[in-house]
């Protein structure tokens, strides 16, 4: 089975209690549990982290190097400004799904603008928990397509 690592970044621990009036009700619980549910059709196998610590995503994408099929990533606040997440992620060549909860192109203008996208196959963004259903599927598909998942 494929594997696909998850990546939740910083104060995404708090969904479902953090401004629902932006991120909606939903927990972390409740989208890992909807993403295992959506991925259940495929030969991919769901690996969920969660961090507030920069390094600690840079590890945990630098330990799938040669194991994951592909990263499906909200990088919180990170997305803005994290050259070394970004370079982590084009270090190991898996291909990246990049996911927001919010409109980010919408919000206040240092949101606008993501280092994470130049090195994601795309981003995904303003379409509330969702968006990571549609973010799983756009990455099982690019890999399918790409011949590295049966
Ligand atoms: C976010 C958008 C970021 O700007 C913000 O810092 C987050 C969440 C989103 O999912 O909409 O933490 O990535």
């Amino acid at each position: 089975m494929a594997q696909i690592l998850v990546i939740h970044g910083p104060n995404l621990n708090l969904l479902g209690r953090r401004e629902p009036q932006i991120y909606g009700t939903a927990t972390l619980e409740d989208i890992n549990r909807q993403l295992a549910e959506a991925a259940r059709p495929f030969p991919v196998e769901l690996d969920f982290f969660q961090s507030n610590h920069e390094g600690e995503i840079i590890d945990r994408i630098h330990a799938a190097f040669g194991k994951a099929a592909g990263i499906l990533i909200n990088p919180g606040a990170y997305t803005h400004y994290s050259i070394a997440i970004r370079d982590a992620i084009s270090s190991v060549s898996i291909p990246t799904v990049e996911v927001h909860l919010s409109n980010i192109h919408a919000r206040e203008e240092f949101r606008h603008h993501s280092v994470i996208a130049p090195v994601a196959v795309g981003q995904i963004s303003g379409f509330g928990e969702y968006g990571y259903t549609l973010g799983l599927f756009a990455l099982v598909d690019f890999i399918q397509r790409k011949g590295t998942l049966a």
